[in-house]
């Protein structure tokens, strides 16, 4: 089989890429080797900037998320049992996040795919990649015991920080810079109403937490954890409990709990791997990088290569390969403003086992610099609604 791009992974990178090629006139093939309800059974992060709203709409996929994402205009937050507002709308000159569950858009650009009939294969497995150095590259993988290979012109390696794409990069071609963080976060998602209209990060000497939601009848918690931690050390009763402790008592009092629908352990890790191109493979999403989710930059930053990549791609078939050619470093400057954000946040509002008094103390000046400076919440605010391309 020939075709143009061959997309190796159906999270929201690939599929996001899929549906702006094809609306490009480009073809493509999205090759995920789990099933597609694997795919939508992971719970990640659903807060998305205003650049990637503005792509999705691009793609055609937003109606839904217009119809039932929601609006927010700022966050919280929580620390000396108080609240601090940050105004996003109101700091940054009207930028506003969407807060849409990433299951929900990734099934929203699965049933989009379907409709327009493109083509994905499911379920492959034994995925390689090869040739990528020459004008060929080919992609191979097993479907139902027969080996298939497609040729195409480019690879796109939207598989995730586990994937095949990067491990396929020769040795010695690829750099790493990795800081890993010495705690977890605890999930939880219950059918209960949120706690309060926006999200509430908070920082308490017992560890952060976070109360995020998925709409206005299904909240999504976190609460910081060891890395040792089990979730099935974990009763539903003992996060609340644990939970409400770290809240503010306006915010714990408010709180609604209910059983759990999904409870999952994360593991937090700051990563890029440079550069995002070798010859004619391109690496785009968690396949490049990871942020932890304090401030949900992980699908926002995967949407910005995706947009990176798809625009140099129609370029390269329009006859410039100026885009291609400048794919890595346009994606690595918001990659790495995204990673010093997303490090800054996590350090300001987790407890570090082992830190000592003076690091506790810069972090409670930090604190108290944001509550009374309106530059420090603007820079804040800047960040988290998105910097613009
Ligand atoms: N062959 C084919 N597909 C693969 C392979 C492989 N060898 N390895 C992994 N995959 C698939 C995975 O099963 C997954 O569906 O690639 C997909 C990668 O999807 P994600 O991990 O969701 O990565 P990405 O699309 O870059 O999305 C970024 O996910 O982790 C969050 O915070 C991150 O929100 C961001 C988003
Ligand atoms: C979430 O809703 O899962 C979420 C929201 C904001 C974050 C991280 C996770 O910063």
């Amino acid at each position: 089989m020939r075709v143009q791009i061959a997309i190796i992974g159906a999270g929201p990178a690939g599929l996001l890429l899929g549906q702006l090629l094809a609306r490009a006139g480009i073809d493509a093939i999205v090759i995920e080797q789990r099933s597609p309800d694997h795919v939508l059974g992971r719970i990640r992060a659903g807060v998305l900037e205003q650049v990637a709203v503005d792509l999705l709409d691009e793609a055609g996929v937003g109606a839904r998320m217009h119809a039932e994402g929601l609006v927010h205009e700022g966050f919280e937050l929580g620390f000396n049992g108080g609240r601090q507002r940050i105004d996003l709308a109101g700091l940054t000159g009207g930028k506003r996040v969407m807060v849409y569950g990433q299951t929900e858009l990734t099934r929203d650009l699965m049933d989009a795919r379907a409709a327009a009939g493109l083509p994905t294969v499911y379920g492959a497995q034994d995925v390689s990649i090869h040739d990528f150095g020459g004008e060929r590259p080919r992609v191979r993988y097993l479907k139902d015991g027969v080996w298939q290979e497609i040729v195409c012109d480019f690879i796109a390696g939207c598989d995730g920080y586990h994937g095949v794409c990067r491990a396929s990069v020769p040795q010695g071609a690829l750099s790493i810079y990795e800081r890993v963080y010495p705690f977890g976060w605890l999930g939880l998602l219950s059918d209960t109403p949120p706690v309060s209209e926006e999200l509430i990060y908070s920082s308490h000497p017992r560890g952060f937490a976070l109360c995020s939601m998925r709409s206005r009848s299904r909240s999504r918690y976190y609460v910081q954890c060891s890395l040792d931690d089990k979730v099935a050390q974990w009763s539903d009763a003992m996060f609340w409990d644990e939970l409400r402790r770290r809240l503010d008592p306006r915010a714990a009092a408010s709180l609604v709990t209910g059983p759990s629908i999904e409870k999952s352990i994360a593991p937090l890790r700051s990563f890029v791997a440079e550069p995002l191109r070798f010859g004619r493979l391109f690496l785009a999403g968690d396949a490049a990088h990871i942020v932890p989710p304090t401030g949900a930059k992980g699908l926002n930053l995967a949407a910005s290569d995706v947009r990176y990549l798809s625009r140099a791609l129609v370029e390269f078939y329009a006859g410039s390969s100026s885009g291609i050619d400048h794919y890595s470093e346009n994606c690595l400057r918001r990659i790495w403003k995204a990673e010093r954000f997303s490090w800054w946040m996590t350090t300001l509002l987790h407890r570090f086992p082992g830190t000592s008094g003076f690091d506790q103390k810069l972090q409670e000046a930090e604190l108290d610099y944001l509550v009374h400076s309106t530059a420090a919440q603007a820079a804040l605010a800047e960040n988290y609604a998105g910097l613009p391309f």
